[in-house]
């Protein structure tokens, strides 16, 4: 049999390519993937965080099965669909939130965002959206119209759009780590550019994920929060990546102490299967019929892998399970710090865990090298990938079922992968073709 990267090579669009080593899988099993050789590779990305339960999960395979085999239609545009309501249903019931509201239901995290942009402009009538530098809120036109990621430079953005700093604790705006430095960029915004009025929303994610897995200062949305509501801004909070039980919370956003307008849920909601939501006000999201809609929108076989992922986030506990074994993970990684200076931070929060790679006293973005030790990892039997506007951030965000065995295990391999790079042992050469991002 040709190898099957090759094959991936001569068959498949590189439009869609994020490829940093030859990864080819043809079989899953919970936190392992394995490749047509049978090696067996500990999945510490999760397909960027979409397995939450990881790969062939029970409560999936039957839920699917169950929905394919007597199918209550295959669209909601319609015609009401029973999966699509409970899933609704249970969105709404877990999901803090003011007054009246209402769940759309897409297919990933870039509809369910371009959707918001879109209806809040409209629904409002105010022209203009906030945004962070960094956000990745998706890869379609509308989604990446408002966000602000290196790897879309060149991409045309919303007319209407303001990037401000995102608050990074490691790598301060204006040397002030409280984030209060940005909170007064964006009112002397309000003084000085556009009144506030005409901002309709502001779109934010908790933790920022493709930006380089940052986590904020504490109190910093919470007063966000409070200036949006003075100017009846809408705050819409991205949970697509670390959404759902991911940072030992159900939500990322409750760490903040404060309640979006509106909160958009992928990647892990379907467990592997597309599907993304989004929650927000009755007079928002009811603001015109046929506004955003595609066919196969809340199909009932993604409905249903949803809720199998929402009712197992419970019945599992991989709520306190993400808490738990993040921790090991963190506390780990915080020891090897202490040898390895290449590491220049570890942060997150439950299994959304940053590596920041760094070299010299001047915290310079250690880019190749983190090529390197991921090449070098996948080489040990370690599947993780690095995000970051700097490309130096090792993101892991496992399935939420990882055991304490499994994350040590992939620890070590991350550790021996740093050890083997730092020794000159892996050549740049096999990073030829894996361009990354
Ligand atoms: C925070 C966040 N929002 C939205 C998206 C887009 O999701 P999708 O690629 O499933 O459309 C991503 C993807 O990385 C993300 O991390």
């Amino acid at each position: 049999m040709q190898d099957l990267y090759q094959r991936d090579v001569a068959a498949l669009s590189k439009l869609q390519n994020l490829r940093f080593f030859p990864l080819a899988v043809t079989r899953g099993q919970g936190a392992y993937l394995f490749d047509q050789t049978g090696r067996k590779m500990l999945d510490f990305s999760a397909s960027w965080g979409a397995a939450s339960l990881g790969h062939g999960h029970p409560a999936i395979v039957d839920a699917v099965t169950r929905a394919a085999q007597d199918q209550a239609g295959c669209s909601i545009l319609s015609s009401a669909s029973l999966p699509a309501i409970e899933l609704a249903e249970k969105l709404l019931e877990i999901t803090p939130g003011h007054g009246e509201r209402r769940v759309w239901l897409g297919h990933s995290g870039s509809d369910a965002n371009e959707t918001i942009a879109r209806v809040v402009i409209a629904a409002t009538g105010r022209p203009r959206i906030m945004a962070f530098s960094g956000a990745y809120h998706g890869g379609t036109a509308g989604s990446m119209a408002v966000s602000g990621h290196t790897t879309q430079e060149g991409v045309e953005k919303f007319n209407g759009l303001s990037l401000i700093p995102y608050p990074d604790p490691f790598r301060p705006y204006l040397e002030d780590p409280s984030g209060d430095s940005v909170l007064n960029y964006i009112e002397e915004l309000f003084r000085k550019s556009f009144p506030p009025h005409e901002v309709a929303a502001f779109f934010f994610e908790p933790i920022q994920a493709d930006g380089g897995l940052i986590v904020p200062p504490p109190g910093f949305f919470k007063k966000l929060a409070n200036l949006c509501k003075k100017h009846g801004i809408l705050t819409v909070c991205d949970e697509v990546k670390v959404g759902l039980g991911r940072t030992g919370k159900l939500h990322c956003f409750l760490d903040e102490d404060m309640v979006p307008d509106i909160v958009i849920f992928g990647k892990g909601l379907g467990g592997g299967l597309p599907i993304s939501a989004a929650i927000g006000p009755a007079h928002i999201m009811n603001h015109q019929a046929a506004f955003s809609m595609q066919t196969l929108h809340g199909n009932p076989i993604c409905a249903a892998a949803a809720l199998a992922v929402l009712e197992t986030i419970e019945k599992e506990k991989l709520i306190n399970n993400a808490a738990h074994v993040g921790q090991i993970i963190q506390n780990e990684l915080k020891a090897l710090q202490v040898d390895q200076t290449i590491i220049g931070d570890v942060r997150g929060r439950g299994l959304a865990i940053g590596i920041e790679l760094i070299e010299g006293e001047d915290k310079k973005p250690a880019a190749q090298k983190t090529s390197l030790i991921i090449y070098r990892a996948f080489e040990l039997g370690a599947v993780l990938y690095y995000v970051g506007m700097h490309s130096n951030i090792l993101e892991l965000t496992p399935p939420l079922t990882l055991t304490a065995e499994q994350a040590k295990n992939g620890v070590n391999i991350i550790a021996q992968a740093i050890e083997d790079v730092e020794n000159n042992l892996v050549s740049t050469e096999k990073l030829t073709g894996f361009e990354g991002w």
